[in-house]
């Protein structure tokens, strides 16, 4: 039991941002648990941050499998009491680049089931650890393209680069993040939702700014004092339109 640290999970936190929010969290003190699906990947980011000298420790996380969801949470129960941050970063994007008129309800169901519905199994097993925090906080990892204000007004081949799934299961990461941030406002839990900002990693490896810059908006959020915001949508710059 580290003595007196924050406890953090980051779901997919092998790599990409979620790997940069560790590190940044660990820089501050933390200590952090690496979720990641292959537990060797897992294991190999917890090496790397550790001899940077956090204190890092992988849990093997599959967010859309109840089970792994669930063991995770008996294992913080047990060996922790708590949990303070909990970073729902692990997200995918379909293969699928299609138009919404062609788009296969395959890759719609496959998109929501991690990022839509593994987000709230998350969350739900989460919530009853936070509440033992004496400052939990929860930072939903969004994108621009899930604001409607943003992609109403955005040129269509952005969009359809990214596909209908991707955005729409981000904009529901947006509503769920206002959803769970009214029922816990008098918990002291806050619930935000961040966009990094184009980011290259894996998912968009084209873009132009690193997962250092990515992951600052959900550092500063997970790391909110008390008369912090909660319930909003916010990059590095401020608040972002629903
Ligand atoms: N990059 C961008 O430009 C950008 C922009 C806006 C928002 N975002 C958001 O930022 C977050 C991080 O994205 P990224 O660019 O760092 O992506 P990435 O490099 O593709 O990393 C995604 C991470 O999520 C994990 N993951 C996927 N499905 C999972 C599951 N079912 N259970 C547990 N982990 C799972 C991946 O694990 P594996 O290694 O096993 O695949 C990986 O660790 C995502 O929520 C993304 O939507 C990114």
């Amino acid at each position: 039991m580290p003595q007196g640290k924050k406890i953090a999970l980051i779901t997919g936190a092998n790599k990409g941002i979620g790997f940069e929010i560790a590190r940044q969290l660990g820089e501050q003190g933390m200590h952090i648990l690496v979720g990641a699906r292959k537990q060797t990947q897992g294991d190999e980011a917890a090496r790397r941050l550790e001899s940077e000298g956090i204190e890092a420790f992988a849990v093997q996380l599959d967010v859309v499998n109840q089970s792994t969801v669930e063991a995770v949470a008996h294992m913080l129960e047990e060996t922790y009491a708590k949990l303070d941050v909990l970073v729902n970063n692990a997200a995918i994007i379909s293969p699928e680049k299609a138009l919404p008129s062609s788009l296969s309800l395959a890759a719609l169901r496959t998109t929501y089931e991690t990022n839509v519905f593994g987000t709230f199994a998350m969350t739900q097993a989460m919530v009853p650890l936070l509440q033992r925090s004496e400052a939990g906080r929860i930072v939903n990892m969004s994108s621009g393209l899930a604001s409607l204000g943003i992609i109403s007004g955005a040129a269509p081949e952005i969009l359809m680069a990214f596909n209908l799934a991707y955005c729409s299961s981000k904009t529901m990461v947006n509503a769920m993040t206002i959803f769970f941030a009214k029922e816990l406002q008098q918990t002291g839990i806050k619930v935000n939702a961040a966009d990094p900002g184009a980011v290259a990693t894996e998912m968009n490896p084209t873009a132009s700014r690193t997962p250092q810059q990515g992951a600052k908006v959900a550092v500063h959020l997970a790391t909110l004092p008390d008369d912090g915001p909660t319930g909003g949508f916010f990059d590095e710059n401020g608040v972002q339109p629903w």
